[in-house]
């Protein structure tokens, strides 16, 4: 089997492809750095410029399946400048891939998996979501997955299956939020925020990859929630990090008008509650690893903690 990725050399991505690679799973990806490319049968690499709408077909070439999760990173300040960037480039990268689909032929292929975000339900402290839910927040990230969805419906065009993951908050010592959450309380100097009640839908990496593998092998169909069973509040969590890192917490909370100066509107991302079920994956029969945060928290770090401790000693090895 070969599955095409975009987005394959960031955080989800790259595990993705370590899962697949263990299941014998050969992967094409589609990036938009010329220096990323590699060509090795099993990792093979093609340049695409969804801006311009360019790309080049060999990218389907004996692929059964897709899974889509380009798009520029949300963590950047939200200027009027990075906001369009954020909301076009993950337009842009579906157009791209339609036209190209459309142009190439799409009988190979089974199912089309693409990511999306929990930022498209409602900030509220009460509601617990399902995929029932049709209301959107009302902001920036709101309109971002909306709009993101929307262009994901157009791919219902195609005879495959479609299937849209709405990803929570991906917890991995590798990039995304977790590491830039750990390094004040690393330092002595971490804290919650606002006041800690904001609900967040955490999932573990290695759960996520499996998840989008999954909904191919299943040939699942529609929308499905990205986030582990239990998510917790933002005290829960920054405490649980505090503990898996063996630092004491003694600050107090950091009130949203802080965060706002240094960060501006991106401080939303810190503030904003979402409590978001994962029943509807587990009832297609999906079983998670890491099921509460304290677990993943400490799998994370004593692997990373592992990592450190064999690289040291591979390099003394060699220069002993
Ligand atoms: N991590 C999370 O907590 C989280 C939560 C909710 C949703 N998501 C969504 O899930 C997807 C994967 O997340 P991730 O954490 O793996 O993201 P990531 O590490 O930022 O990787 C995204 C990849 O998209 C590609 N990309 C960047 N800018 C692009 C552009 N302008 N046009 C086309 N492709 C571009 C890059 O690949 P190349 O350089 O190879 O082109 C990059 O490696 C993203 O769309 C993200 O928004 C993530």
């Amino acid at each position: 089997m070969r599955i095409l990725i975009t987005g394959a050399t960031g955080l989800v991505g790259r595990e993705i492809v370590k899962q697949c690679h263990a299941r014998d799973i050969s992967i094409n990806y589609l990036t938009t750095s010329k220096d990323k490319i590699a060509s090795k049968d099993d990792y093979k690499g093609f340049y695409w410029n969804p801006s311009s709408n360019k790309i080049d077909l060999n990218c389907f070439e004996g692929v059964s399946a897709i899974i889509n999760l380009a798009g520029a990173s949300i963590s950047q300040r939200w200027t009027p400048k990075n906001k369009k960037r954020i909301l076009a480039s993950r337009i842009d990268s579906l157009r791209t891939l339609h036209r190209g689909l459309k142009e190439f032929g799409a009988d190979s292929i089974t199912s089309f998996v693409s990511a999306s975000a929990i930022g498209i339900y409602p900030d509220s402290l009460t509601n617990y979501y399902t995929e029932e839910n049709q209301e959107v927040d009302d902001s920036f990230l709101g309109k971002v997955a909306e709009t993101w969805e929307h262009e994901i419906d157009k791919f219902l065009y195609f005879p495959f299956n479609v299937t849209k993951i709405r990803i929570g908050l991906v917890l991995s010592a590798d990039g995304g939020a977790l590491p830039e959450m750990a390094k004040p309380i690393k330092n002595y100097v971490g804290a919650a925020f606002g006041s800690g009640n904001q609900w967040q839908s955490w999932i573990h990496v290695s759960d996520l990859a499996r998840m989008f593998i999954f909904s191919i092998e299943n040939q699942l169909v529609g929308v499905f929630n990205g986030v582990a069973p239990n998510p917790v509040n933002n005290n829960k969590l920054v405490k649980e990090i505090a503990s898996a890192l063996k630092r004491p917490l003694f600050l107090p909370n950091i009130p949203h008008f802080a965060m706002k100066l240094i960060l501006g509107q991106m401080s939303y991302l810190l503030f904003a509650s979402q409590r978001v079920s994962s029943k509807k994956i587990e009832e297609e029969g999906f079983q998670f690893n890491y099921t509460n945060v304290c677990m993943a928290l400490r799998q994370i770090y004593q692997h990373a903690s592992q990592e450190k401790t064999s690289k040291v000693s591979y390099s003394n090895e060699y220069s002993s």
